[in-house]
């Protein structure tokens, strides 16, 4: 091992959101970011960086473009150009941008959002003006799948997009050919604007498992799609806000280029310089964190059994409290030193999500913590 993920690195008095939301007896297992230092070889870019002294603002270099077509090339063989990215400071803006890239472009007022979701999916109704359609997931056989009979009946003609997260936060699901299959046929069956959320790619829990870019495995739907990447959660560097869109239709691309002006701010000199370090990687620090989160992956399962629906990727463990009739789980844990993101966030009420990026002896904390807390509302 290169790298060393047991090492615990003490984040109070950084103004961590983590780390200062609850009280100082509570153990943050919450928001999605991992409690592991970043890779050296990103930490140096941005020490380099700082040689020099002005901070100015500052224009996306031509070199990131390349580290993260090269990236893209190296993960999934997918071949993009340059003038397809559109460089954002979040993967969020970049979910909202597009809802008002689809406003722009026709009538359509709805969004169809597959749930439950990453929370700020649920906002893009109110954010943008448009109409979210949301359609429950299932759990079958242990783990969550789509309900593309629903989805398919509940598109109308005001329809006009269909907004995905793959992996999927908070169920941990990546789609199988046959289901990017679905959603790819859907979508172009319907003219939809297909906007894909793909900033968990990297973390594959499941060796049997692999990530496939919608609009590239579907080049059939390439021109009408939004894919958003980031180097922000693989490498553990949330903070330094910066993202990307692959559009690879211009009409598309300049609306939400559009869309932009006057709201979106620029990226800077320190996320640039960070990403384009960490899309250059070819280290081996995928591969290790991906092996040491599978390894916490399988404590939890020990620990869980059928309370965690199976696990394809992600961090994020979405855990079944139904049973337990909680009416604010996340009261309920954090007193007992546990903090976790209530499922209802993203309308997944009898839900927990619990964050396990983190070093073995914080999971065995945890796992006690939460094991206290689902004994005690058992009674
Ligand atoms: C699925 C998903 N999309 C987007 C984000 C946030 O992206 P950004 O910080 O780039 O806006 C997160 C963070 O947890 C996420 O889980």
């Amino acid at each position: 091992m290169t790298f060393n993920f047991d090492q615990g690195v003490n984040r109070r008095g950084t103004s961590s959101t983590k780390w200062e939301k609850f009280s100082p007896d509570v153990l943050p297992m919450w928001v999605a970011d991992m409690d592991f230092a970043a890779p050296d070889f990103v930490i140096s870019a941005i020490r380099e960086r700082l040689d020099h002294p002005i901070l100015g603002y500052t224009d996306r270099p031509e070199s990131l473009n390349t580290a993260f077509q090269g990236w893209l090339q190296r993960h999934y063989g997918w071949e993009v150009e340059a003038d397809w990215l559109v460089w954002l400071p979040g993967v969020v803006t970049g979910l909202n941008l597009a809802c008002r890239t689809q406003i722009a472009l026709g009538d359509r007022s709805k969004a169809m959002i597959p749930t439950p979701v990453y929370h700020p999916f649920l906002d893009l109704g109110q954010n943008s003006g448009l109409v979210e359609q949301r359609v429950s997931m299932a759990v079958l056989d242990g783990r969550w799948e789509m309900d593309f009979d629903r989805m398919r009946a509940e598109i109308d003609k005001q329809t006009g997009s269909l907004l995905i997260c793959n992996p999927q936060n908070p169920t941990g699901r990546c789609y199988t050919t046959s289901e990017l299959g679905e959603l790819a046929h859907i979508a172009e069956r319907n003219d939809l604007l297909l906007v894909s959320d793909e900033i968990h790619c990297n973390i594959i829990l499941d060796p049997g498992t692999r990530h496939q870019p919608i609009a590239q495995v579907h080049p059939e739907i390439a021109q009408q799609s939004i894919s958003l990447f980031a180097a922000t959660k693989i490498y553990n560097i949330p903070g330094v806000s910066c993202a990307v869109a692959v559009i690879p239709n211009s009409s598309i691309r300049e609306q939400y280029k559009e869309a932009r002006v006057g709201l979106v701010s620029g990226i800077g000199p320190l996320g640039f310089v960070a990403s384009e370090a960490a899309f250059n990687d070819t280290t081996q620090w995928i591969p290790e964190l991906v092996g040491y989160l599978s390894g916490n992956y399988d404590l939890l399962r020990e620990a869980l059994g059928k309370r965690l629906a199976k696990l394809d990727a992600t961090y994020l463990a979405w855990i079944d409290v139904s049973d337990l009739g909680l009416e604010n789980p996340e009261a309920h844990f954090a007193s007992h030193g546990l903090g976790i993101s209530p499922g209802a966030q993203f309308d997944g009420s009898g839900y927990i999500r619990l964050n396990f990026g983190c070093p073995r002896a914080t999971l065995d904390e945890g796992i006690a913590r939460l094991k206290a807390g689902i004994d005690a509302a058992q009674g």
